[in-house]
């Protein structure tokens, strides 16, 4: 059994998302070994403990990041986690952090990145005035949004949509994206080429015995 970490800030629902998946059978031989959340009153925390999941909160209060982080990678290693999931955590790691599970951090993100890293990406979105968006699953690594990209779902940007709407139709894809990117990530069946995620499909091969 795999052991996943969850780190999240609010709402949660990409969180709830992957826990479903799981219940349904979608992410195979994986379980949800720990919730950590840096806001005690994030709903999402709320929903973990009521399904009965092992829970955490771990706040900033005014300590070093380098100190939180070191905190919330004592907790993951003590619950076993080899991936960590962040679902709507709103704060950076450290390098530290980062160090501690090398290629083990995913993170969902509300745009096709590279367009639109940080805050309020769907806002980023309406404001230029792209007809296209969607989300990303990457990987972690030491600059915001920014690792290799797992998978990404796109949706259109239609006349009239507002932050709201807009984000409504992004974050039906994140929780199709979110369970389907983990299952892949865990089946390890796959390489990193360069910055490019690439699956061990045949047609592949070639390209990773290359890359070697
Ligand atoms: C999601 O839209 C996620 O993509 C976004 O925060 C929301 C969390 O919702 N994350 C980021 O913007 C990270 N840069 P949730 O708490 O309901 O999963």
């Amino acid at each position: 059994m795999k052991h996943l970490g969850i780190l999240l800030s609010g709402r949660g629902s990409n969180f709830l998302a992957i826990a479903d998946a799981m219940d349904r059978g979608q992410i195979e031989g994986a379980d949800i070994s720990i919730v950590i959340s840096n806001r005690a009153e994030a709903a999402g925390i709320a929903a973990a403990r009521a399904r009965g999941l092992a829970t955490q909160v771990i706040e900033a209060r005014g300590r070093k990041r380098a100190e939180q982080d070191a905190e919330i990678v004592a907790c993951l290693r003590e619950h076993g986690v080899e991936l960590v999931c962040l679902a709507g955590y709103m704060r950076l790691l450290s390098p530290e952090f980062i160090a501690a599970f090398p290629n083990a951090i995913l993170n969902i993100h509300p745009s096709l990145l590279p367009s639109f890293p940080g805050l309020d990406a769907q806002a980023q979105a309406l404001a230029y005035g792209v007809g296209i968006s969607g989300c990303t699953v990457h990987f972690v690594d030491e600059q915001l949004d920014h690792g290799v990209i797992v998978l990404q779902r796109a949706v259109p940007v239609l006349q009239g949509d507002d932050e709201e709407a807009l984000s409504a139709r992004i974050l039906e894809q994140e929780h199709l994206a979110y369970p389907e990117a983990i299952s892949r990530v865990l089946s390890g069946n796959y390489a990193i080429v360069d910055r490019r995620y690439v699956a061990r499909a045949s047609q592949n091969a070639a390209l990773i015995e290359e890359a070697k």
